[in-house]
């Protein structure tokens, strides 16, 4: 707070709200003006140049005071933080479907990668994180992040209060219903929030593209076109073998 800023009063009873602080301000403010701008005008008839400075004063001085009132109801509001974790392996529409209703309900968004998955991925650390960056990047309030260990921690080391899965079908409810009461034992504070995908990806998964895409299928429309892009490269022989001669070093001669 600067010198200028008066704590609101509400602060100061530790009761109310702030709202009749803005009245309170603005009346105290201008009767002392006004009544300093009378005593100059009176006093000095050629100070009228001066009387005006101190009006002006007055209006910044009160402008200040009413900032400063917003600021502190505003702080009281608490920002929330939540955190989309998984395995994004690779990461789906379905994903981004879910990241996109996230970001309007949360202030701050930590799409955590899980770094130590048990299988052997499709994807490593670094391609998946880069797909989900890009997928995001039009997400202001959208981050990508890896983590390790349990996810509970990771919440509080990014000072999550929430965390937001997926639900498609009744079929997932049960696992994740186990995972979020897990989570709760662990630590209490933390919320799970779910939210559902729009209809066209409730059936989608990761393993369904990474079959599909295995198998030589289509997985247009399922993922992002960069994703899509990358498991052709992953997966299709003809692609691979092209990238793998444009990585060999050429013979001089
Ligand atoms: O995309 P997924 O595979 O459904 O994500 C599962 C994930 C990463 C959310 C879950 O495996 C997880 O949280 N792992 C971290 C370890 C952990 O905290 N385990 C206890 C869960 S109750």
């Amino acid at each position: 707070m600067t010198s200028y800023e008066l704590p609101p009063l509400c602060y100061i009873r530790r009761r109310g709200n702030c709202r009749g602080d803005y009245l309170y301000y603005w009346t105290v403010v201008f009767a002392l003006f006004y009544l300093e701008r009378q005593v100059l005008t009176r006093h000095c008839g050629g100070c009228a140049s001066e009387a005006s400075r101190q009006t002006s004063i007055a209006i910044d001085f009160a402008r200040r005071i009413e900032s400063s009132v917003t600021r502190a109801a505003r702080g009281r509001l608490k920002k929330v933080i939540a955190m989309y974790p998984g395995s994004f392996d690779p990461p789906t529409n379905g994903h981004l479907d879910l990241i996109a209703r996230g970001s309007k309900i949360f202030d701050e968004l930590v799409v955590a990668v899980l770094r130590n998955a048990e299988k052997a991925p499709l994807f490593n650390l670094p391609e998946r994180l880069h797909m989900l960056e890009a997928m995001t990047a039009d997400f202001k309030n959208v981050r990508v992040e890896t983590f390790d260990g349990l996810m509970v921690d990771y919440a509080a080391k990014v000072k999550a209060s929430a965390v937001l899965r997926g639900i498609r079908a009744i079929s997932d409810y049960e696992y994740e219903l186990q995972m979020a009461l897990m989570n709760r034992k662990l630590q209490p504070d933390l919320e799970t929030v779910f939210m559902m995908p729009a209809e066209q990806y409730s059936y989608l998964s990761s393993r369904l593209v990474r079959e599909i895409a295995q198998l030589g299928g289509s997985v247009k429309d399922l993922v992002p076109e960069l994703v899509e892009q990358r498991l052709k490269e992953r997966l299709d022989p003809a692609i691979k073998l092209a990238n793998a001669r444009k990585l060999k070093p050429r013979k001089r001669g």
